[in-house]
């Protein structure tokens, strides 16, 4: 692919963030984003990567009303020995990452998130395909993504409300998908609690997903998650996790899982642990789960042995300081 390239002048370049530790997630952005256009019959054209801006959109482009926009979500990391690595990457984002290099954080847990979307844009009223999207990347300097950081998060347990049915876009990084899940995160949060953990829009029995971030338990030794329904993200952390621990002789199962069992399991102590996987929250122990009025604490409320096995080892497979056996690392250039 011939990539255009636009640079921002030294002197107009924005100020990187002074404290790393301050970071936070999704806040900051730098000087370049990368844009292509695709039209039907013609195929994607025109990609370049020049100075992060404002699009520039017709307001009856079709993604503003219909909701056509779909993203994804990376990182990239230094590693110790001055590579750049990027964990089970995308193509066509190489350059971008680095020309802004200079962003990348270099503290413990932190990285320049990567976020490739790709909108509608033929100007129409009606409901149909659009034959016009525009794909772009930006990029940011993150830490992590919980306010809590690695310390223990408090999950509710919604039951009034559905993220995604069979059949439906759940397994897809489809906006829509998270315009449908704020009203009820946002009720978790009111009450005091970081996200919510889904259940299956059938039955509302089994657990599906917590927040943006898929689950996992362990009890009596399993490490249990959904297995990829249709209506669950199939996340590249979910797959890490899974095969990091079958590697390590752990007994991983995919399979349903319902909050009776759950509670069952806290109750008669068999319940080990509970952690959320995404590529923003890498592995996010949970440290307590609320379900129809009654809390249940996990791992009396701290990190379970194996999530932070799986939350070290992720990480130093990420920044290049342990081997890659599965080869999901890629140093660039
Ligand atoms: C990710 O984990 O990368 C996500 O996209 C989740 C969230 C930031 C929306």
């Amino acid at each position: 692919m011939d990539i255009k390239i636009v640079k921002v002048p030294a002197k107009k370049r924005k100020l990187k963030p002074a404290d790393e530790s301050k970071l936070g997630f999704g806040q900051i952005f730098t000087d370049h984003m990368f844009t292509m256009q695709y039209f039907e019959g013609k195929g994607w054209y025109d990609p370049k990567i020049a100075p992060y801006k404002p699009l520039a959109l017709d307001p009856a482009a079709m993604c503003l009303h219909y909701g056509q926009l779909i993203f994804e979500g990376m990182k990239a990391y230094w590693g110790k020995d001055g590579s750049i690595f990027l964990f089970r990457p995308v193509e066509a984002l190489k350059k971008l990452v680095l020309l802004e290099k200079d962003w990348i954080p270099r503290g413990s847990g932190t990285s320049l998130y990567i976020r490739p979307t790709m909108i509608a844009t033929e100007t129409a009223i009606g409901v149909h395909p659009s034959n016009a999207y525009l794909f772009f990347i930006i990029v940011g300097p993150v830490g992590a993504y919980y306010p809590e950081g690695f310390s223990p998060t408090k999950i509710y347990v919604i039951e009034d409300y559905v993220r995604a049915a069979p059949g439906g876009i759940g397994f897809c990084k489809a906006a829509a998908n998270y315009a449908a899940s704020l009203l009820a995160s946002q009720f978790a949060i009111k009450q005091g609690y970081t996200q919510v953990l889904w259940l299956d829009a059938v039955e509302r029995k089994y657990v599906e997903e917590v927040g943006t971030s898929n689950i996992f338990f362990v009890i009596k030794d399993e490490l249990i998650t959904p297995p990829l329904s249709g209506s669950i993200l199939p996340g590249v952390t979910r797959d890490s996790v899974i095969k990091l621990a079958r590697s390590w002789g752990v007994k991983v199962s995919e399979r349903s899982l319902s909050m009776d069992e759950i509670v069952a399991a806290a109750a008669d102590g068999t319940m080990q642990e509970a952690f959320a996987s995404g590529t923003a929250a890498i592995v996010s122990p949970i440290g307590k789960i609320a379900f129809r009025g009654k809390e249940y604490t996990f791992q009396d409320g701290g990190v379970g042995n194996l999530t932070r096995r799986l939350y070290d080892e992720i990480l130093q497979i990420q920044y290049g300081e342990k081997d890659d056996p599965f080869g999901w690392r890629i140093r660039i250039p």
